[in-house]
This record gives structure tokens, sequence and C-alpha cells, in this order.
């Protein structure tokens, strides 16, 4: 079976966290690899501050939380996306509403932003799906109009830019995960940046039980979200490579792109003119005129050794939000069409030409 994602640890990765351990860097708390990882992947962002998490859904936890947002403020958030999007949200006791997808990119529609805010939006977590910034530029205009906090969800965008500028560079704080399927991955982890000094104080308050003086005195609840220090020295040494596999996965979707751009139906990844996509999986999505349904596509690439995914369950469908009080049912026709159409091929950034094209030609000739 040619899987949908492999991740690739090498000899560095290896001897960063067998060193780490030898030095002592077992828990969240102490040792070198953790600030470093921090300061050099926050750089590399563009952002001031790094804060270390357990993984991409508790640094959205932790986010929404370090916001202030709780009972009764609404979060506007991409209706296609993983569900940590709106657990983070609703974690908080917060509201998540659900935008629509547009047809392109597949990222939130700006156009219908506006008509979703009431006067209980607090914020808005744009999700930069499977690798495609959203138009941040647009978007951060509309937020500081309505005065909304904007929480990027950089999960799938590592190294993504939106007019040249970094995707994680634009929001009050930004949600990054290091899942072993993630551009770089720690196994799990996460981080969130943010140029904001009081918000990095508050998110390393609460990342560790918000212990304060004296110790053992806490004033609030906070949570253990820390990562440990030799998946820190991991990190760094995946950090070393993340052009490399940016590059790489930039060839292999351009790769995918040549061999599938006549087959009729199949509509592929778009990268607008002012994007850089970094492809985080090689997503497609079947049109009618394909002639087959996109399960039946899945099962006939399984049948050949291929494995696929499916695009998420948008939020407006999941049963878990729309049981939770005050959740709005907004209708998003194209995030369930995605639902009912998408699904990326494999996309381990070490396949070779000829595996993509022999890919292409299972999907360009059903049986
Ligand atoms: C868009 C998005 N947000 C959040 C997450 C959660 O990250 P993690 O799995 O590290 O908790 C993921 C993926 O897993 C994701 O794809």
């Amino acid at each position: 079976m040619i899987e949908v994602f492999e991740p690739i640890i090498g000899d560095e990765e290896i001897d960063a966290v067998v060193a780490a351990l030898k030095r002592g860097e077992i828990s969240g708390s102490f040792g070198e690899s953790l600030p470093a990882f921090e300061q050099e992947f926050a750089n590399y962002v563009g952002c001031e501050y790094g804060v270390a998490v357990s993984s991409g859904s508790t640094a959205l936890h932790i986010a929404v939380a370090a916001a202030g947002l709780g009972e009764g403020d609404e979060v506007l958030v991409s209706s296609s996306t993983n569900i940590a999007t709106a657990l983070g949200v609703i974690h908080n006791n917060a509201i998540p509403v659900p935008v629509d997808s547009e047809n392109i990119t597949w990222n939130l529609d700006l156009d219908l932003v506006e008509s979703l805010i009431t006067d209980k939006t607090k914020a808005i977590i744009p999700v930069h799906l499977y690798g495609h910034p959203v138009d941040m530029d647009r978007l951060m205009e509309i937020a500081r109009k309505h005065n909304l906090l904007v929480i990027e969800d950089c999960a799938e965008s590592h190294g993504a830019t939106c007019r040249g500028r970094m995707t994680g560079s634009f929001g009050d704080m930004s949600c990054f995960s290091f899942y072993a399927n993630k551009v770089i991955t720690t196994g799990e982890g996460g981080m969130v940046t943010t140029n904001n000094k009081e918000l990095a104080e508050r998110l390393r308050l609460l990342r560790n039980l918000a212990f304060t003086k004296p110790r053992f005195w806490h004033e609030e609840a906070g949570f253990n979200f820390r990562m440990t220090g030799y998946q820190a020295a991991m990190g760094l040494a995946q950090f070393r490579k993340i052009d490399q596999i940016v590059t790489e996965k930039r060839r292999l979707a351009q790769t995918y792109n040549r061999f599938l751009q006549d087959v009729e139906g199949i509509q592929l990844p778009h990268e607008a003119e002012w994007a850089r996509n970094v492809y985080w999986m090689y997503a497609i999505v079947v049109q009618p005129e394909f002639g087959m349904t996109r399960d039946a596509l899945v099962d006939h690439l399984r049948a050949s050794g291929i494995d696929t995914r499916t695009f998420f369950c948008p939020m407006n469908q999941q049963p878990c939000l729309q049981s939770r009080p005050g959740f709005r049912a907004v209708p998003c026709p194209v995030a369930d069409s995605l639902w009912e159409n998408g699904l990326y091929l494999p996309s381990t950034y070490t396949l070779s030409e000829s595996v993509i094209k022999d890919i292409a030609d299972v999907v360009r000739q059903p049986a």
C-alpha cells in the first residue's frame, strides 16, 4: 500500500533526541532545546515569541484561553477544518460559528465573514487549509474594522506565504501543529507564536499550570500543555530541513499537477498569484464530469494499493458542536460539498516522479 503520508525521520533527528536525553532534557521545564526551538521557529514565522506546547489542539485551546474568550463569546471559524479548531473554542465555553468555504482555495469565504458578525463575535480563527494561505491582508482588514481578535490556525501551513509574508505573522496569535504528518514534526507537539509580549507571558503561565509565587499558589486554573525537551530537540533538527521539505512538497504537487491537469472532472489544488502554497497534502476534488463518485474513486485507488483520505467533515455538521448551547446552524453548502467530493492522494514528499505518475494513471483510468 502506498500510504497517504509517511514521516521522514533521519539520523539528525535521532541523534538530536538522544543527545537531549543524555543532557537530561526529559520534561518540559528544563534544558536548552525548548527555548532554542521556540525562538528559531518564531523568527522563521516572523514573530517575536514562540510558546511550545503538547499539540496543535492544545495550542488552539491555550490561545483561546489566553485571549480571555469564554462563555457567550462567538468565534468565527473555517467550517472546513480539523475538529481541533472548533474544540479550542468549545473547551473555553465559547461558541464556534462556521464560515463556509470558497470553491477555489477551499479556505473560508471572506465575502461571508461580515454577514456572520453579531455583537457577540469576539474573534476569528482562519485555517490555511491543506497549505494554501488565507488572504490574510483582506482578513485582517475585516477583523480590525470589527475589532475582532485573530488566531491563525497554521497547523497545515508552515512556510506558506501571503504576498511574501509568512502565515502565522498576521494574527494576534498563531497556532502550529508538529503532529507526525505535519510539514515538520516532533511526533506530537505544537506552538503558539505572537508579537504580543503580554499574550506570550499569559501563554507561558497557562501552559505550566499557572504557577506563580509563592510556588504552589495558583490564582487561576492553568493547564499542563508543556512540550518535552527531547521533542524540542527533534523539532530543531526538523526545522533545519524546513526549506528543503517545503521545496519537496511543492515539487510533489507540481508533478501531480503535470500528470493530472488534463483529467476531466478533477479539480486540482490552487495557488493564487499572491500565495505560496506548501501543499501540506495534495488534495483534489471530484466533479460530476469525472463520471465516478469520490467514494468510488477512493475504493478504486485502494484496490490498486493506494491510500487516500477524504476532506474534513465541516463544523456545521458536527454533532459535538451542534449539541452545544448557542450553536448557530449556519448553512455551509460549499464545505458540505468538499466533504463529499474531496480527497487527498499520497503526499509523502519523497515519492518519486514515476510513483506519482503511476498514481495519476490509476486516477485517470478508472476501472
Ligand atoms: C487545521 C488543523 N488544526 C489543528 C490540528 C490539530 O493539531 P494536533 O493534531 O497537533 O493536535 C490539525 C491537525 O491535526 C489541523 O489539521
